[in-house]
């Protein structure tokens, strides 16, 4: 009699955690605005700890999906669990373990910091000494301790922004969700912010967080998903999603006036190598992209005769420099060249 065989083990998908319970767990959500599809189908998962960064264009669906995830606005399909629990809207104890910071401002400018921070502290049903030090601890961290007794409409942008985010965390949430909480600050104040969302992070929490700021997820970010149209495009670490991509190589030449198209400007068996765009100043680049090189093609091989063949040719060489993979040309590849507004 054939033995069973034990299924193999489940490979762990780009979008799910390295290891241990999803602090959240998104499952094929669906969103529509009558026959608008703000969100297809859209399924993630955060583990304690981790900064999950959300990435797509205008339009993409990231707000509307983070607004289903913090339970605010109510999906046509799918579910959101917290550690495993589906979150329901008669489950107020798993919405208490949900911090949102929203993409537009959620303070009231007429009262200060301090009166802000304590009412959404109530809010959460904190009091007494308890509400006190949370106060003090989300100043602290947002660095508005000695602006605290200040109205929030006196505030420059960075420090609205930074209020907003110790509003979400006075109830220390096990899963926070910031939608784009740096647009409009100033460098400081984004640094500031980073910072603090690590701390959050390294403190436990599950961060979902979304951004156009492709060198702030790069830098805080441990998993990325790239969404457009309300689909996951990609999802995974950034090492790993950067690893198809190649770099390239680019030389930029000025050709010689007798030969505009830089016709002569290659050696012949080196011609087919390298990709030529010519610029609209007249300058002509020269791609060399990482793959087409060998053992037998090397860079350096490549490169001595190409510059001696340009200098004889009359061309000039202007620069040289090599474009690594990075987020920027990732979310280019996946999601277009299309304004969207
Ligand atoms: N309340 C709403 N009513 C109608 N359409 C909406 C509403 N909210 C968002 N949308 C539309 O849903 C799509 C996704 O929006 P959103 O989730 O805000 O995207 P993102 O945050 O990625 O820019 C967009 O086409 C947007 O115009
Ligand atoms: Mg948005």
């Amino acid at each position: 009699m054939p033995t069973a065989l034990a299924p193999p083990p489940a490979s762990p998908s780009a979008a799910e955690p390295a290891a241990g319970e999803a602090a959240l767990r998104l499952r094929n959500l669906r969103k529509s605005y009558g026959d608008l599809t703000a969100v297809a189908d859209v399924s993630l998962e955060v583990a304690p700890g981790e900064i999950f960064g959300l990435l797509g264009p205008n339009g993409a669906g990231k707000s509307t999906t983070m607004m289903i995830a913090c339970g605010v606005l109510p999906a046509d399909g799918g579910t959101v669990e917290l550690s495993g629990e589906i979150l329901s809207p008669d489950r107020r104890d798993l919405r208490r373990r949900l911090g949102v910071v929203p993409q537009d401002l959620a303070i009231y400018p007429e009262l200060t910091a301090r009166q802000n921070l304590r009412f959404f502290g109530r809010l959460y049903g904190l009091g007494g000494t308890e509400l006190n030090d949370r106060v003090a601890d989300a100043l602290e961290r947002t660095g508005l301790t000695n602006r605290a007794d200040d109205r929030a409409e006196h505030y420059s942008g960075g420090m609205k922004r930074r209020l907003n985010f110790g509003c979400a965390l006075l109830h220390r949430p096990s899963v926070l969700i910031l939608d784009e909480p740096t647009v409009g600050v100033d460098p400081q104040s984004r640094a500031h912010l980073l910072s603090s969302v690590k701390d959050v992070a390294a403190e436990g929490a599950a961060v979902v967080y979304a951004s156009h700021y492709m060198e702030e997820v790069e830098e805080i970010c441990d998993r990325v998903a790239v969404i457009d149209a309300g689909r996951v495009l990609a999802a995974g670490t950034i090492p790993d999603l950067l690893a198809p991509l190649e770099s390239v190589l680019r030389l930029h030449v000025t050709p010689p006036p007798g030969d505009p198209d830089g016709a002569t400007l290659l050696p012949p068996a080196f011609a087919g190598l390298f990709d030529v765009v010519a610029q609209p100043s007249g300058v002509l680049t020269y791609a060399l992209p990482r793959s087409r090189l060998n053992r037998d093609t090397t860079l350096s091989g490549v490169l001595a005769p190409v510059l001696e063949h340009v200098k004889g040719a009359g061309g000039r060489l202007d620069a040289v420099h090599t474009d690594e993979p990075d987020l920027e040309r990732l979310f280019l590849k996946l999601t277009g060249n299309t304004l969207r507004d």
